[in-house]
């Protein structure tokens, strides 16, 4: 469950709240409402300003308790940082580090001030959405295989509200932040289990408990044999190294009449072992998150069947196990695509674009507007660009532009790489149409391209998610990114 969110316009000092969060400058320049909590405590937030206790500078979180004069029982005073640079970035850094501080308390609910606060270029509904999704991202606690603890069990925090005058506008914002917020969470829980429960069978399941519980949502679930007949010899391929057999999940969600689709493509490697091209052991479980793609069209699938958005949404995921075996598939296998492409597997370990190249031909039944695929799809792509943007590739210079935009707007960034034609001859093969790799060089792009060759003609974008769909480390969770990016796009073609 995401957080509950509210909006209030209860004064600072008599807010009845476990906690109050206020904003704090590092020029001990107070935020209005920590300036008015300062007024009415008798000067105690300049002095622990002055006392050096709370910095004001970014990740500093002070925790004040029983003020004089103020309802909450706690205040916790966030550093903003620079006063004369304060601007988005701070802000989402701020809302995050509130977010995080509340999480270590035995509060079940508070009030933040932070959307008081002026941001450049950003309005109202932006500071809203933007401090609700980070205290949802933060409050999130993955629980699912743990043994359930002893003794008593210790307030979490499940309510919080923002101060703010526009009430129309306001819960607008709200709405959608909780719609984007339960999709993220969609994703991470997905994303988190570990792979022998969640299959491809789980993920259907998944996907059957979306339509189950949302009016106007339609599933379809083809297995082996369905796929065996439309053709999908490449998603096959991939699959039949596995004891748990592939699923192609097909959700759609009608809100647009009769208009042409948006299509999601995720995906879905339940576990990317390399196959009989075996990754090395050292870091291999990560792998169980190679799903994350599907996880994140999924979450974004969910969060506008809640806002039941005025469009036709189609979601498709290719649910697959890569795994090596005797039945495995092997380099130098040439498997025929859906699309009557041939494919020359010189590597098993390339077996994403594997299974997207079927889904992507399979979607193209719906005749949709624009295709849009997320992938954990290359090592590439994280060299590249880290773990802070997605790597977006498209020939399609708007449609680029509206999800760079949709990447700002929620800070679930992407960044651009060139899919020019010049790369492709990296894919030729002296056997078949089409290579799985294409060597040493730009195999993020590389990659891209291999999937271009089966969205020609169609208005087609590619996010590469490979750096941010998880935290590295023992204890790296999932982020549930791209789910805000691409709610927040399809929000905006609703506008
Ligand atoms: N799922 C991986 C990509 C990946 C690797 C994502 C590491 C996140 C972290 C993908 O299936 C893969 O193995 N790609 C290969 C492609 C190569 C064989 C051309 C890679 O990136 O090494
Ligand atoms: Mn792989
Ligand atoms: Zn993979």
């Amino acid at each position: 469950m995401s957080l509950d969110l509210a909006l209030t316009r209860d004064a600072p000092e008599s807010a009845p709240t476990p906690c109050l969060v206020v904003g704090l400058f590092e020029d001990r320049v107070m935020a209005p409402s920590a300036a008015r909590i300062d007024e009415v405590s008798g000067g105690v937030i300049r002095r622990v300003a002055e006392g050096g206790d709370a910095n004001g500078k970014l990740g500093c979180t002070t925790l004040l308790f029983a003020l004089p004069g103020v309802a909450a029982a706690r205040v916790l005073v966030v550093g903003l940082g620079d006063r004369r640079t304060f601007d988005a970035a701070a802000f989402h850094r701020a809302a995050n580090d509130a977010g995080r501080a509340l999480k270590g308390l035995p509060i079940d609910a508070a009030v933040s001030t932070l959307t008081e606060l002026d941001v450049p270029g950003r309005d109202a509904a932006w500071k809203l959405r933007t401090a609700a999704l980070a205290a949802d991202a933060q409050a999130y606690r993955y629980t699912a295989t743990f043994k359930p603890k002893e003794g008593p069990a210790r307030p979490e925090l499940a309510r919080i509200a923002f101060t703010g005058t526009d009430e129309a506008a306001g819960a607008r914002a709200l709405a959608q932040a909780r719609a984007i917020a339960n999709g993220v969470r969609f994703a991470r829980e997905l994303g988190n289990l570990p792979p022998n429960i969640c299959n491809p069978a789980w993920i259907a399941d998944q996907a059957k408990a979306i339509a189950d519980r949302h009016a106007g949502v339609t599933l379809e679930v083809l297995e082996r044999e369905d796929m065996r007949k439309l053709g999908m010899g490449s998603l096959l391929g991939v699959a039949q190294g596995s004891a748990n057999a592939p699923r192609l999940v097909v959700l759609q969600w009608r809100g647009g009449g009769d208009a042409r689709p948006y299509a999601l493509v995720g995906k879905g490697i339940t576990f990317d072992s390399g196959g009989i091209s075996l990754k090395p052991g050292a870091g291999m479980e990560e792998m169980k998150f190679d799903m994350c793609g599907a996880a994140g069209v999924l979450g974004a699938f969910l969060a506008s069947v809640e806002l039941k958005l005025p469009l036709n949404l189609v979601c498709i995921v290719p649910a697959v196990e890569n795994m090596p075996g005797g039945n495995a598939y092997r380099p130098s296998d040439i498997l025929t695509s859906m699309s009557g492409l041939t494919i020359e597997v010189l590597n098993t370990d390339a077996e994403g674009r594997l299974i997207l190249c079927d889904a992507l031909t399979y979607a193209q039944k719906f005749d949709p507007e624009v295709i849009i695929d997320a992938a954990t799809l290359t090592g590439a792509c994280v060299v590249a660009l880290g773990k802070h943007a997605s790597g977006l590739m498209t020939g399609d210079d708007a449609l680029a532009e509206q999800l760079l935009g949709a990447g700002i707007a929620t800070h679930d960034r992407a960044w651009r790489l060139p899919l020019w034609d010049d790369y492709q001859g990296q894919l030729d093969s002296g056997f078949a149409d089409v290579a799985n790799i294409g060597g040493k060089y730009a195999g993020a792009i590389t990659a891209g391209c291999f999937l271009s060759r089966f969205t020609k003609g169609r208005r087609w974008a590619h996010l590469d998610i490979a750096g941010t769909a998880w935290e590295e480390g023992r204890k790296g969770l999932a982020t549930g990114r791209p789910v805000p990016l691409l709610a927040q796009f399809l929000i905006d073609r609703c506008a």
